[in-house]
């Protein structure tokens, strides 16, 4: 429970925006001005305050270096006018993050915090929402054990943070994959479908091993059968195969994703057919030599719509028919990111002003 959600707001007195190049904005390298910080101690969230964005200085025991008791969200605020900032499903992130810390047995501060404390802290920051179209405020919320003590238990004391960061486009070009023989994201009774930092750390190593014999990313495969395609990289997978729409479906191992869920929502509403189903690598390999992959693309808050060109498993590779954009993720990207920016009406209610 919150004692108290009054936002206790402690302005800089030296603002670093003039220290920005808009022009030339990298992916998570820049930080804005405030962050929002809230403690839990003595089972209960204190008051939340905004503060100027800084270092915190903690003891080598703290709890989540030794047992990386962490999870996090990432969103996004979009400059409308001088006027106006939207945000874009923001509830789902809550909703996901109350889940990834019930999974990692961690409290979660009350939806007003979450929903409250972000548009708040992007009032106060709203000078660092990118004008330029592209370019966003990515909103990067998390929480993090902070006991002092190195027993391997759950905490008793955690900070939730939301820090944001004017960026650029995630990817710049489109993606060449490989499965992993060796490796798996996550296992059912996992913690695949939360946003665990460990997720992403483990999936550091095989990414290298990618990088090094000449791919992007990985594409997932799932843990029991090494079969079926599960995520790439950090976003959710989609193929277009002879006029469908295929993802994977969500069995405990996928990270739920909003722009998922926003693409099936968007397709649906188009009369795509659309299938949430197991998806058999040698599937895609197949569809892939016919000539019917037309489209395969990642999906997530960071990079949208990320196309696919080049799908390689052991041994073989194939190419989808369209190696950038193509038409259905070019119309996803386009109203995606039109709602997003209210440029395009929005027929679901996803944009909060
Ligand atoms: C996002 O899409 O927001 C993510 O969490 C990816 C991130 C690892 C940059």
């Amino acid at each position: 429970m919150i004692t108290d959600t009054a936002f206790d707001i402690q302005k800089t007195s030296q603002s670093r925006l003039d220290q920005v190049d808009f022009d030339n904005l990298g992916f998570g390298n820049v930080f804005s001005d405030h962050m929002l910080e809230v403690e839990y101690t003595g089972g209960e969230w204190k008051q939340p305050t905004i503060k100027p964005y800084g270092n915190i200085e903690v003891p080598p025991a703290l709890h989540v270096f030794h047992y990386g008791q962490s999870v996090f969200e990432g969103a996004k605020a979009y400059h409308v006018d001088n006027e106006t900032v939207n945000l874009f499903r923001i509830e789902k992130n809550y909703e996901r993050m109350a889940r990834s810390c019930e999974r990692i047995c961690m409290p979660f501060v009350d939806r007003d915090v979450f929903m409250e404390g972000i548009k708040t802290l992007i009032n106060v920051d709203s000078g660092w929402v990118p004008r330029k179209e592209g370019n966003v405020l990515y909103i990067r919320p998390f929480l993090s054990a902070f006991d002092t003590v190195i027993a391997a238990n759950p905490s008793e004391t955690y900070r939730f943070y939301v820090i944001t960061s004017p960026v650029g486009a995630y990817y710049s070009k489109s993606v060449k994959l490989t499965t992993a023989e060796k490796y798996i994201r996550a296992a059912k009774g996992g913690v695949g479908a939360a946003k665990f930092a460990g997720n992403y750390a483990g999936s550091f190593l095989p990414a290298r091993k990618a990088q090094e014999q000449g791919f992007d990313q990985v594409l997932w495969l799932d843990a029991f059968e090494h079969q079926y395609v599960e995520e790439v990289g950090t976003m959710n997978i989609f193929f277009v195969i002879d006029g469908v729409l295929v993802t994977p479906k969500l069995q405990g191992t996928i990270l739920p994703g909003v722009t998922r869920d926003s693409v099936i929502q968007l397709a649906k509403k188009w009369d795509m057919p659309v299938e949430e189903r197991r998806i058999n690598i040698e599937e895609v390999i197949e569809a892939g030599q016919a000539g019917v992959l037309e489209e395969a693309f990642g999906a997530g808050t960071a990079a949208v719509i990320s196309p696919i060109r080049e799908i390689h498993h052991d041994g073989s590779s194939v190419t989808p028919q369209e190696t950038e954009r193509g038409e259905v993720g070019q119309k996803l990207y386009d109203t995606i990111t039109g709602i997003q920016r209210s440029a395009i009406e929005d027929p679901f209610d996803w944009v909060h002003p």
